[in-house]
């Protein structure tokens, strides 16, 4: 909330909070001072108790884009009256001017951002957001590898798929050369101490630089395929290639696709189940193939008993979300034999060098 000669409060919270918003709302001024609602976007956890807070805020204007008031309108049947703003206008508050900014598609076709010029202060919506709540507020405040942490969770799991987006937004932000001392995102802590430390991350996971680390993402039945799993993994780190080994019994999609945005190439494990893939990775792979992943590489293994199919069947699904197939599927009957792990060795070693040559 801007407090000015006018006063703005941009965005609500999701509905289950809604009398937290009031309360802390009505700490500050009466709800019925409030001069406009500004909505950067209308997704639930951002407008979620926009109905509750309309109702006691009577004298507020209501101003979105064009593509946010349609939404407003289909997910909360509001009639009331909004504002539609348009790219760059401007709002004088008293002392305080806002610019808006559109970014759609960040998250929304609705998105958009709210600057407030005199205070740098940019209200950046899902942008350089975490999925990170805590009582402490600020980047300066929270240890910095959780920082970097929770925001690569948010962009690889949030935004990785409008990648062309986020690039062209940071180009425009610096063309037209806006000075940013905070950003507040709608989601997480604030940025304050070191607003373009986020920037320069974003601008890096947009345009799909990696280290050359690999991920080895599996799940296994009998533990065959996690056999074959360590057997890779063991390959890769004789050829000096870092190998990061995820098993999706002890951990989530969300993990995954955050420690794939640092990983050049991606190696999946599946059993085979029903001549498929095993579920879990079924869903990874469809999951990760809605973000599409830039500049990875990939290959898949597995074991099976009478009859393959799950190798294939998630290379696929790789193929389909833009990882580049590199090697061949290898599939192993039943328990690999101690010949048969020399094998997984030597394909761990065979992925690592492609690895290496994408460095
Ligand atoms: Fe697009 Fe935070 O919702």
């Amino acid at each position: 909330m801007i407090v000015d000669e006018k006063i703005a409060l941009i965005d609500t919270v999701k509905r289950p909070f809604k009398d937290d918003l009031l309360e802390n709302v009505k700490n500050i001024v009466d709800p019925a001072d409030i001069d406009y609602l500004i909505v950067n976007h209308v997704e639930m956890d951002h407008s979620g108790s926009f109905p509750d807070m309309l109702a006691v805020l009577k004298n507020a204007k209501v101003l979105a884009t064009k593509e946010g008031s349609e939404e407003l309108r289909k997910h909360h049947g509001t009639t009331v009256d909004i504002g539609i703003v348009e790219d760059g206008d401007k709002l004088s508050l008293g002392k305080r001017t806002l610019t808006f900014i559109k970014t759609p598609m960040l998250h929304w076709p609705d998105s958009m951002m709210t600057y407030v010029v005199e205070d740098k202060i940019i209200f950046s919506s899902d942008a350089f957001g975490q999925h990170y709540a805590s009582s402490l507020r600020f980047d300066d405040e929270i240890d910095p590898k959780v920082l970097h942490d929770s925001a690569a969770d948010y962009y690889a799991n949030i935004l990785w798929l409008y990648s062309p987006l986020i690039s062209r937004l940071i180009a425009r932000v610096q063309e037209i050369g806006l000075e940013i001392d905070i950003i507040a995102p709608d989601h997480g802590f604030i940025w304050r101490d070191d607003p373009m430390m986020p920037i320069s991350w974003y601008s890096e996971w947009a345009s799909g630089k990696a280290s050359g680390k690999v991920l080895v993402v599996y799940d296994t039945m009998w533990g065959s395929t996690e056999k074959m799993a360590k057997a890779i993994c063991s390959g890769m780190l004789d050829e000096g290639v870092e190998a990061k080994l995820m098993c999706l019994k002890d951990t989530e999609y969300s993990y995954v696709m955050r420690d794939l945005l640092d990983c050049k190439g991606i190696l999946v494990g599946t059993p085979t189940l029903n001549n498929n893939m095993f579920p879990s990775l079924g869903g990874l792979l469809t999951y990760l193939k809605g973000l599409r992943p830039k500049n990875k590489i990939g290959a898949t293994f597995g074991s099976y008993g009478w009859g393959g199919g799950a190798c294939s069947a998630a290379q696929e699904l790789l193929k389909e979300g833009g990882v580049s197939i590199v090697l061949p599927p290898l599939e192993l009957k039943w328990v690999p034999s101690s010949e048969e792990l020399d094998r997984c060795n030597e394909f761990g070693r065979e992925f690592a060098k492609k690895t290496l040559e994408m460095i």
